[in-house]
Parts: C-alpha cells; structure tokens; sequence
C-alpha cells in the first residue's frame, strides 16, 4: 500500500517507523515530516493544514491511506473535506471529522458529553465574559487548587492551576479577556483531581477498539516535576499501576461509554483517541480526550506493539477492527527528550547536532531508537536544530533481567548513553525519567 503520515514531531517519526515494519506497505510518504522521517519515508513538503496541499499528494503519490499525527488539521475538517471529495472519498483515513474532533477541540464539549454519558471526570462548569460573578462564586465553592481550562485549543498551554482563589480570580478575567486569544473567550474551571496520570491510547472504527499500551509522560520542564509545562519530556511504558483491575474499569466506565455516546451523537469515529486520566485511588478519572496520539508517548508506544501497525490501522479506517488482536510486547520503553535551552520558553535555533544521530532503519538493532521532532538540513547541508523538542531516544529491548525495576535502570542506562552522545549547543534534558515509577514499584 501507499501510505501519507501527516505531521513532523517525533510521534510522526515513530509512526512511520512502525508502519515502514508492515509488510503492508510499498510505499511510505510523510508530509512535511523531518530529517528523521526522511530516511525511513520520501517526504513531501507542506502544510498538512493546507488540504488542497494534502490533496495533490494524496492524488500524485497515488496514496491508499491517510494516517493523521496532530489534531489541528482534524479540528479544521480534513475528514471532512475528503469525504466530499470525489477523488479523495475513496482514500482510507485514519482520524475523526470535524465533529468527532470536538472531544479535543472543545473543553466544554467534552466535559458536557461526558456528563450526558456518565463517563467518571472532575466536576465542572463553563463560563463567558457575561458570567464573570457566576464563575467567581463558583470558585468560591470550589477548594484549592483552582484548575481553570481555555475551551478551545491552546497548543497544549491553555490549562492554568492557581493556588490562590485571588489568583484564581485574576487568572479567570485575564483568559476571558483573551490570554489564549479566541480559545479562551469560553473558559471551563473544574475540581481538582489527585492521583497519578497516565495516558491510555485506543484506536477504534467507532465500533470496536483496540487498546494500545499505556504511557506515563513527564510534562514539567524540571527534574523532579518542577518549572513550567512543556509538550512533553519524557515516556515510560508500560506503567506499574495500570493493572488488569484498572484497565477493566477505564474499558467498562470510559471507553465503551464514550463510543456508545459518539454513536448516539451520531459521530462516525475512525482514529485514535487519547485519554487523559487521572488515577484517583485505583479509580480512572478522565482529565481530558484528545483525537490523536501523545507525543512523546508514542515514541515510547510504538515501540512496544509486536502486531502489524499498518494492519490495525487499515483495519480501522474499513471499520472492520473486530477481526484485529494486537499484540504487546512485555518489554519497556524509556523515552528521553532532549530539548533546546530556554525551551519552553524562547530559545534559540539552527544549533549544529553532532553524534550519531541519523540511524538508518536498517542498522537499527532494536534496542535505542532516535526520533526526531525538532531538526532540519541547514543549506550546507548540516542537521541543525529547528525546534523547542529536537529529538526523542527511546531504549528497550530484551533484556535479561525479570526484575521490573532493574528493566526501568537498563533502560534508563541505554537511553541517557545514546543521549549524551548527541551534542548541540544548549542541549537540555530531564535526567529523572522513569526514577517516579522505581519508587513506585518499591513502595507497592
Ligand atoms: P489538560 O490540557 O486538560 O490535559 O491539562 C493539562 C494538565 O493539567 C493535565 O495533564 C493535568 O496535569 C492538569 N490538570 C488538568 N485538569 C486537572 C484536574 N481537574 N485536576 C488536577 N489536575 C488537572
Ligand atoms: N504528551 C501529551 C500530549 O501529547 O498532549
């Protein structure tokens, strides 16, 4: 088959790197994807927002399947547009329509279709710049911390959690008046949840589903969860508490109820769709949905599928999922993000990357992968970085021992090897990825 991954991140990278395993596929393209896409696909550049850009290289490359990496080009209708297209209708596609993109496109959305379908989240209301007292007293009731939630997408930073109900208040007004620009003119404020996230990642044809592994990501910029929120730092896979007993409850109180409610809302779903959850004493809380994969969750994910990517994808774009069975590997996957310094806030770009960093797939031994997000060929020919996330390492493989913990260490040992061999200038790095979950394990 001739596949188009859209998108450019790490998530994108680590896609095509599963998909290019299937026996399935002929052909693998990625639009506009990055240096490392580039040696395992042909790339082909533009914007996957630019639908009719979509559509020529899905026309040109004679493409059979569009697999869909970052929300936006689905909260602006790509779905949508290729179903009333003649020469597109026929194409499979992996990722929701416009309506279906609600889940992440619309706080409010998802927090009231939750409601309506009794899926267990934080308690919440929504408010405008009309209901500015009703909000107020509504915090008043509320205890501390304060979680306020700009309504439409923020670019993952339109989530504000004051501990102070003064603060709380100020931060309200300053969103409604437009700190996320129009995704904030709604804001949702909620309960605060405590407990452990994780996030479950489900691939379903709006009818079955499949599971695929879960991840825990490392979301602050510091060691420890300290500093601001970033894209990501950080995955580790699988996480020790998601249990048989926890995976049945987030199946029977959140998945199956949230494709029966797309179905009674008449919502054909056919992608991914990502839970955020919150562990609250050994209950799943949904914190949030979103109509994608996580990054860099998925660097971490992919590499633990042992079943045919391609085939469960194909399979889901037919709605035909019910024949499908993944299968997941009992291996773990550390994932490490290195990023530019300053990052998340201003950084520079166009840093030189030294080391071995451009892995071929076929020199690929399975234990350490690279995926790239934020690089790029500079005019002379160099890889520079181009972006806040450069590269993600992700380390797993076999190793001997049965030991979950000394598993996590040989992982943690193999990926911050192959970090410190990559070099750029004002490289940044987490270096506590996975400690949490060993603590974890030793404590239970
Ligand atoms: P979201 O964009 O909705 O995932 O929110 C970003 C982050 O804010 C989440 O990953 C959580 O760490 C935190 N968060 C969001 N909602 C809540 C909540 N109700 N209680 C506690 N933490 C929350
Ligand atoms: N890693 C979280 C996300 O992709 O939204």
């Amino acid at each position: 088959m001739n596949v188009l991954v859209l998108g450019s991140g790490g998530r994108e990278h680590a896609i095509a790197w599963k998909i290019r395993q299937s026996p399935l596929c002929t052909n693998l393209f990625v639009m506009p994807g990055n240096p490392g896409c580039g040696q395992i696909s042909t790339l082909i550049s533009g914007s996957p927002k630019d639908f009719s850009a979509v559509k020529e290289a899905v026309v040109n490359n004679h493409i059979e399947i569009v697999v869909v990496g970052p929300e936006e080009p689905l909260v602006l209708g790509l779905r949508d547009y290729f179903e009333a297209d003649e020469e597109l209708k026929r194409v499979l596609f992996v990722g929701p329509g416009k309506e279906g993109a609600r889940l992440e496109g619309s706080k409010e959305f998802a927090k009231e279709f939750m409601q309506k379908y009794s899926i267990p989240t934080a308690a919440f209301k929504s408010f405008s710049s009309e209901t500015i007292a009703e909000a107020d007293r509504f915090l008043e009731s509320l205890k501390a911390p304060y979680v306020l939630k700009a309504d439409g997408l923020a670019a993952g930073k339109g989530v504000v959690i004051p501990n102070e109900i003064e603060k709380a208040k100020e931060e309200l007004r300053s969103m409604l008046s437009g700190k996320f620009g129009s995704a904030s003119s709604r804001v949702v404020i909620e309960q605060f949840l405590k407990g452990i996230e994780v996030s479950v990642f489900v691939l379903t044809d709006g009818k079955d589903y499949l599971v695929l592994p879960e991840a825990k990501d490392y979301k602050r910029i510091g060691d420890g969860d300290t500093g601001l929120n970033t894209g990501g730092m950080g995955a580790v896979s699988p996480v020790p508490f998601v249990t048989e007993e926890f995976m049945g409850k987030v199946r029977s109180r959140i998945i199956e109820p949230t494709l029966k409610g797309l179905q009674n809302e008449g919502i054909d779903y056919k992608g991914f769709i990502f839970l955020g959850l919150m562990n609250c004493g050994g209950d799943p809380y949904v914190i949030e949905y979103n109509v994608r994969m996580g990054d860099p969750e998925t660097e971490a994910v992919m590499t633990r599928i042992d079943s045919d990517f391609l085939s469960h994808l194909v399979a889901c774009a037919k709605g035909e999922l019910k024949n499908e069975t993944i299968e997941i590997s009992e291996e773990n996957a550390l994932t490490v993000v290195c990023v530019s310094g300053g990052y998340p806030e201003s950084y520079r770009k166009g840093m030189k990357i030294s080391g071995d960093i451009l892995i071929r797939e076929n020199t690929f031994s399975g234990k350490v992968m690279i995926f790239h997000s934020g690089t790029s060929i500079n005019g002379e020919g160099e890889l520079v970085t181009s972006g806040g996330r450069v590269f993600a390492v992700t380390a797993n493989g076999s190793y001997l021992s049965e030991s979950d913990i000394q598993k996590i260490e040989d992982g943690r040992q193999a990926a911050y090897d192959k970090v410190e061999k990559i070099s750029f200038e004002g490289k940044n790095f987490r270096k506590d990825i996975g400690l949490d979950i060993i603590r974890y394990i030793k404590e239970s």
